[in-house]
């Protein structure tokens, strides 16, 4: 079986706790993206629910799956967020954005009642940091952010960060569903997850970063072994 099959295991089982009537948050990526085709499924088999999208990207997929979509300012009730991730480590700590929809996805994902992350086993880490995190930053003076960022880092004690405007497909720089910049800063190993995303969310043009603490409510990751819950 390859990655993107466990990929499709672990949003399965995801879907088994949709109940009628709720009002989901969809993540961002392949994984999600298993997540929504299932979820159409059920849907054109009679259940209703109603879900919000946490991009653009989703919300294209969820429409075209049949799935009734909400508009984010239309409610204040999220259910059930489902998402993806880059990093998971045995806290439910994790690192997000890849896909650079993390501001989207932190914000549906704190709002959840319930957030479960669902993932392949190759997600799990002892501890975060092998994937560059990504940082969402305001285009105005970025130079200018992307200095504080390196200081905070250095004052962290990391040596030496590599800290990358990420490119985009189309132009010179990636930009966000909500027209921002993303860093992707390659730290190896982050000690203390909170301390990290407390300093970098202190700076003035951050808007967010793919640190998620204390969100996850439930990891249910997908191996060789069949599905592993972190609840
Ligand atoms: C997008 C994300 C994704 O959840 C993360 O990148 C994982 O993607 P995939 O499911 O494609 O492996 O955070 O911003």
């Amino acid at each position: 079986m390859t990655a993107d099959d466990f990929k499709k295991m672990a949003a399965l089982e995801a879907v088994k706790l949709v109940r009628p009537d709720m009002v989901l948050g969809l993540g961002t990526g392949s994984t999600a993206a298993h997540f929504v085709a299932a979820l159409g499924e059920k849907t054109r088999d009679g259940l209703y629910v109603t879900a919000v999208p946490t991009s653009e990207d989703t919300a294209r997929k969820a429409a075209a799956a049949g799935i009734e979509i909400i508009e984010p300012d239309e409610t204040t009730i999220i259910d059930l967020a489902v998402d993806g991730t880059d990093e998971v480590d045995p806290r439910k700590q994790l690192i997000k954005g890849g896909g650079g929809a993390l501001l989207r996805e932190k914000i549906i994902a704190s709002a959840a009642k319930r957030f479960v992350v669902i993932a392949d086993a190759s997600k799990k880490v002892a501890e975060l940091g092998a994937f560059a995190l990504p940082v969402e930053i305001d285009r105005f003076s970025f130079p200018l952010t992307v200095r504080a960022v390196r200081e905070a880092l250095a004052a962290l004690g990391y040596q030496n960060p590599d800290v990358r405007l990420r490119a985009g497909p189309a132009g010179p720089a990636f930009l966000s569903d909500g027209g921002n910049f993303i860093l992707d800063c390659k730290l190896t190993r982050i000690g203390d997850a909170a301390a990290l995303d407390r300093a970098l969310g202190a700076i003035p043009g951050v808007v967010e970063t793919g640190l998620f603490i204390g969100i996850a409510d439930e990891v249910i990751l997908a191996g060789r072994g069949g599905i592993e819950r972190i609840g």
